[in-house]
């Protein structure tokens, strides 16, 4: 297994290119499944969640084009699906085990054929993540589900119908397969308390120019009236927050100052309110964010996360990174996933000071320094907090299972090799 090395103590400066969003890409392909048509998507990330749903969409039928693309100066891929017709309904255990995500098929091949099975995913790293929402809300538009032998079995024969939805937390999984699945649907389907990710405005821009009539997007009240079929379109990724906020955070940790060329400042309006209340500077941009955190003089900030716009759960671990070594006290409270603070015993092998109160909050003492340490994380963020650490720490830092790495971050290694990080991947044969 691959190795991330190190060597911390370098200011970063320079500009990073960001990539298309992860979590947008993934809703998006599986969007494509709603039509036997073709659909285009670029500026798709180069991830290897997205190279595994590629291939679950072609177990289940889809022809997949691809071709290298250059989108504002960079390159990424384009992809052409289209789903004649389906070889097989089942998203079979083995994919939806290491990849959640692959539950995004559930709501299109439902609502488009009228059968699907769906191994149901199990919890994760970072919690329980049950689908009761997803799946009370399919059973409210008519659909018949069994749970059995782990799959979820769902049938619709006659198509689902139209209904009023209220979900009980505003699930972005949910909300994304509930829409798709609105789609396609006869009659009208409102959904409210809707997730409000900008990733799902993104979704709701690709089946609008499917075809689909939804109406309420950025709000958390979505209205669908369900058309006949959809039709082949052409779509962009919108870019990645989730990436852009961890080298902003980058930048902060090294008192660095980063140009991050395509990023959306409005998606980020509350970690950047956060870093801009430790003095450094941000400067919005036609194409992009500088975070300058050359002269700041830092302190401590209490985060909480929560439903979008509030502070996101994908960038709590790389804010704690940051304040182990920010002057002063900070409390870090999540309130989205039960058990995501995995990164903390790993921070404080590095030599961090960290409280962890319950499940939910943990106070943050800055240090002076952290000291390099061989360190692993058991998920995405988790690994880039370590990175992170590395990059400030005094010596070597060795990330080991990178794996996770890189089905979230486009080649990371060589994006901060670019503003001067010193970072080498270490291949080993498993
Ligand atoms: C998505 C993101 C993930 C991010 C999360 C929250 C993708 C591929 N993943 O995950 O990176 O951390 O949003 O921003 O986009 N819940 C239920 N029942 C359900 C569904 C969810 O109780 O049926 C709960 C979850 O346990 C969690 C909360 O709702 O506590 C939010 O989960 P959700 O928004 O669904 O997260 P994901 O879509 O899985």
């Amino acid at each position: 297994m691959d190795k991330i090395k190190i060597i911390g103590g370098r200011q970063l400066n320079g500009l990073i290119h960001i990539s298309g969003a992860k979590n947008a890409a993934l809703p998006l392909m599986a969007a494509t499944l709603l039509t036997d048509e073709k659909v285009t998507l670029s500026n798709m990330p180069m991830l290897s969640d997205v190279t595994f749903l590629n291939k679950l969409l072609r177990e289940l039928g889809t022809e997949i084009e691809e071709k290298q693309d250059i989108i504002n100066a960079y390159p990424s891929n384009t992809y052409t699906y289209q789903t004649k017709d389906f070889k097989s309904l089942v998203a079979p255990y083995d994919y939806v085990r290491k990849m959640r995500a692959s539950y995004y098929v559930l709501g299109p091949i439902l609502t488009r054929v009228g059968h699907v099975e769906l191994s149901l995913p199990g919890g994760c790293a970072i919690g329980a993540r049950p689908m009761d929402i997803h799946l009370n809300s399919l059973e409210k538009m008519g659909a018949v589900i069994e749970i059995k032998n782990g799959y979820v079995i769902a049938d619709a024969p006659k198509g689902l119908k139209g209904t009023h939805i209220i979900f009980e937390k505003a699930s972005v999984g949910a909300t994304c397969n509930i829409l798709m699945a609105a789609t396609l649907a006869k009659g009208e389907t409102l959904i409210e308390n809707a997730a409000q990710e900008p990733e799902i405005g993104d979704l709701i821009d690709l089946l609008t120019k499917m075809g689909a009539k939804i109406e309420g997007k950025n709000t958390s009240q979505l209205k669908i009236e369900g058309v006949k079929s959809l039709k082949s379109a052409t779509h962009q990724v919108l870019p990645d927050r989730i990436e852009a906020g961890s080298y902003a955070i980058a930048a902060a940790i090294t008192k660095g100052r980063i140009h991050l060329a395509g990023a959306v400042a409005e998606h980020l309006k509350t970690p950047l309110n956060i870093l801009r209340a430790m003095d450094i500077k941000i400067t919005e941009k036609p194409d992009g964010i500088v975070v300058n955190a050359q002269n700041a003089v830092m302190t401590g900030q209490d985060i909480m996360t929560d439903y979008y716009p509030g502070f996101p759960t994908d960038l709590q671990a790389q804010f704690m990174a940051l304040m182990t070594v920010t002057p002063g006290a900070s409390m870090v409270t999540e309130n989205i996933w039960e058990n995501r603070f995995m990164h903390v015993p790993e921070l404080m092998r590095m030599g961090a000071n960290i409280n962890v109160h319950g499940h939910a909050s943990a106070i943050v003492r800055g240090v002076k320094k952290l000291s390099g340490a061989p360190v692993m994380a058991t998920d995405l963020r988790a690994s880039f907090a370590l990175v992170l650490a590395g990059l400030a720490a005094e010596g070597e830092t060795i990330v080991n299972r990178v794996y996770h790495l890189d089905r979230g971050y486009e080649k990371l290694e060589e994006k901060l090799k670019a503003v001067g990080a010193d970072i080498e991947r270490i291949k080993e044969e498993d």
